[in-house]
């Protein structure tokens, strides 16, 4: 079962303290999010579990060997991503994924095909032989997500995979994470977006200031630290009487409050789950007061991340 572990692993950079005493076991094949606030240490912490630098005090441990002392045995099975390694801009990606499958051990034999099916997946085959210093931001970022496949590594570290792509190529990416939480394979992310957390990770460790707030299931962390009460905004084609809004809509079932963020918009907090959620839209729709949009305000990951960070800070 691969694992990931630190004890007591701290940075220190003069007096100022990046990661303070962590300890964190991860264990198993699953997908777990690293969370917290620009600062908060996990650039740092993927670092000094991939050995690019060396704690000031404790151990980061793979699979029970630690990193720094055993690097090559620690690493072998490992791939990582943090702060997109720049390419040779005079490569072209079939070159530079070739080199990293060598020096993964990928037998010479199989190289090509790896390097194929792992650009394949990241739908850059049409650049494969173009060289890399033309490709833009995003593209370069899907190569070195297709690196991150390479010799069929057991723990994958990923520092922000998503960042720097458009949309369709965030949601792609996203897809090929999800596909690579394959059999005994364990993936360590950090990320800003709840929502891409909420989609691909099975589990949360959010950090602050170099600490660790919490590490459990995503169900545990949201059902522990959001709040009973759920948030939708609704908005409208045409501008509302205020009197509809505190009268009416606040008198709808499940409604706890209602109140108008503008003249077109409105934000309900209700009590309940989806299918609340579900009866409040129609029942508002049934206002005829010219409903174009309703969403949900936040999601739960998001309010138990404010909440936690907050708290700590
Ligand atoms: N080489 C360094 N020298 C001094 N301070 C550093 C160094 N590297 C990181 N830090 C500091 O350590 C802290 C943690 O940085 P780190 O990059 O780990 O944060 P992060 O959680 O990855 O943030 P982000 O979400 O912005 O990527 C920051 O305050 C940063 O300024
Ligand atoms: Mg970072």
């Amino acid at each position: 079962m691969p694992s990931v572990e630190t004890v007591n692993l701290s940075k220190r950079y003069g007096s100022f303290t990046a990661v303070s005493d962590l300890n964190l076991k991860i264990e198993g094949a699953k997908c777990v999010g690293f969370l917290g606030p620009n600062g908060a240490g996990k650039t740092t912490t993927l670092k000094m579990l991939t050995d690019l630098i060396i704690p000031s005090s404790g151990e980061a441990l793979i699979n029970g060997v630690n990193v720094h002392a055993q690097k090559k045995k620690a690493l072998a099975s490992v791939s990582a991503l943090i702060e997109a390694p720049e390419i040779y801009a005079s490569l072209t990606p079939r070159e530079a994924l070739t080199m990293i499958a060598e020096i993964r051990g990928v037998p010479s034999e199989e190289r090509k095909k790896q390097v194929e099916d792992a650009v394949a997946e990241v739908r850059m085959e049409e650049w494969i032989d173009k060289r890399v210093g033309k490709f833009s931001k995003g593209m370069k970022q899907r190569i070195c997500v297709a690196s991150a496949l390479l010799g069929n590594p057991t723990i994958v570290f990923l520092d922000e995979p998503t960042m720097g792509l458009d949309p369709r190529g965030m949601s792609e990416v996203r897809e090929i994470i999800k596909s690579l939480r394959g059999k005994d394979r364990l993936i360590f992310m950090s990320s800003h977006i709840l929502s891409e957390v909420s989609d691909v990770c099975d589990e949360v460790a959010m950090i602050n200031h170099g600490k660790l707030i919490v590490y459990d299931t995503l169900p545990n962390v949201t059902a522990k630290f959001s709040g009973v009460n759920n948030v939708v905004e609704v908005g409208l084609a045409h501008s509302i009487d205020s009197k509809i809004v505190t009268q009416t809509i606040a008198a709808l079932p499940g409604v706890v409050s209602a109140e108008k963020v503008d003249d077109k918009n409105l934000k309900i907090s209700f009590s309940g789950g989806l299918d609340v959620q579900e009866r409040l839209l129609n029942d508002i729709v049934n206002l005829n007061i010219g409903v174009i949009s309703y969403k949900a305000a936040s999601s739960e990951l998001e309010e138990a991340y404010l909440k936690l960070i907050t708290a700590t800070l």
